[in-house]
């Protein structure tokens, strides 16, 4: 089964061919990042507009990395949501136009579950049960999953999402948008230890996080130190919120009693992060998994991956949610619970 995932949640043109033999087929993308970075954040009719510009020559260009025909696809899949409106609308309506002329089916996916599931694309990928920690620009959350579409909320942050906090505390060190990949680069050349900065929520014995106290901690240790200090703030900064990933992730294994644990979105492409990780739980005997850091961020690969594995699902029980014959949907706010009743069999 040959399937094409295409992502338009947010800033980012994802298109993939995922098949169920060969595996990741074609991946391409196109990043808005450069359209936005003058204005701090995503402008969202910008967004809609160049999805619009890209996604279909994205489209031919995936197909023929993938030597592959529209009229070969057994399945088109897009992110229905959460996500920008004008953005998901791109995704829905192209996916839409290709698959319905075919008889194709058209899987609406979620795109956290696409995050969640992108580590798993690698054929020696541990399999389900596994933990989830879910660190993105939008999501910072624990997940406990036994398989697909059991998706129980563990803890998340009670403000900031880990992403954010590193893309607001890299605008403070005057740092460009998105302030992730730049800050921890900045890290790399600093002192993580000359800054007591806090951790929040540390000790709280749940599962909850915080992220907006640190940041806040963080410019105020920039409006007293000069722009010479700031490789040692990027680094205390970002040991902390690193600490406070690990220790509630140590937790969270022990709470569910998995023996795995995948990371998914943008703040898991994190070196630090990813290390501490392998130090504090593959040593203790906790299989990790990580996508490329490439897939960390939105991408297509995940969506064309999760559809095939909604798409194979649905099969087998007799459920698969075709769009309703007039139309397409998005969800611009979704919940995964929501999303996973959608797929059960009526
Ligand atoms: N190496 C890195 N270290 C820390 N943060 C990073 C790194 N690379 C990317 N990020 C952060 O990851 C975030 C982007 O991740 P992602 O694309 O998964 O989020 P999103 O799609 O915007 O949010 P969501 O998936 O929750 O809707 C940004 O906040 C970015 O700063
Ligand atoms: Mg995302």
């Amino acid at each position: 089964m040959r399937i094409l995932g295409i992502e338009t949640s947010c800033d980012e043109t994802g298109v993939a061919l995922y098949d169920s033999h060969h595996g990741l087929m074609a991946d391409v993308l196109h990043s808005q990042v450069a359209l936005h970075a003058a204005y701090g954040g995503v402008v969202p009719e910008l967004a809609s507009r160049d999805h619009i510009r890209h996604l279909l020559p994205l489209i031919e260009q995936t197909l023929e990395q993938g030597h592959t025909t529209l009229d070969q696809l057994d399945a088109i899949a897009y992110t229905a949501g959460p996500g920008l409106a004008g953005a998901l609308l791109v995704g829905a309506s192209v996916a839409t136009a290709l698959a319905r002329p075919r008889h194709l089916p058209v899987l609406p996916i979620h795109h956290l579950e696409g995050h969640l599931l992108s580590a798993l694309l690698d054929p020696s990928a541990p399999k389900f049960p596994f933990t989830a920690l879910l660190v993105s620009g939008g999501h910072s959350q624990f997940l406990s999953v036994e398989r697909l579409g059991d998706y129980q909320l563990l803890g998340e942050s009670v403000d900031d999402a880990a992403g954010e906090a590193f893309d607001k505390t890299a605008q403070l060190l005057g740092l460009p948008y998105p302030g992730g990949p730049a800050l921890a680069k900045l890290a790399r050349q600093g002192n993580p230890q000359r800054f007591k900065l806090p951790r929040p929520l540390l000790h709280s014995g749940d599962l909850q996080m915080s992220f907006s106290g640190l940041k806040t901690a963080v410019s105020q240790c920039v409006a007293t130190h000069t722009p010479d200090d700031y490789a040692d703030i990027a680094a205390s900064f970002e040991r902390a919120v690193v600490d406070l990933l690990v220790s509630k992730a140590e937790q969270a294994l022990r709470q569910t009693g998995h023996q795995t644990l995948i990371v998914a979105g943008g703040v898991g492409a994190n070196q630090e992060l990813r290390h501490s990780l392998k130090n504090h739980l593959g040593t203790q005997g906790i299989t990790l998994a990580f996508p490329p850091a490439r897939l960390c961020t939105d991408n297509g690969a995940m969506i064309a991956y999760a559809g095939w594995c909604r798409l194979q699902q649905a099969t087998q029980c007799g459920s698969l949610p075709l769009s309703s014959p007039s139309g397409f949907t998005i969800h611009p706010r979704w919940n995964l619970h929501d999303y996973s009743s959608t797929w059960q069999p009526s």
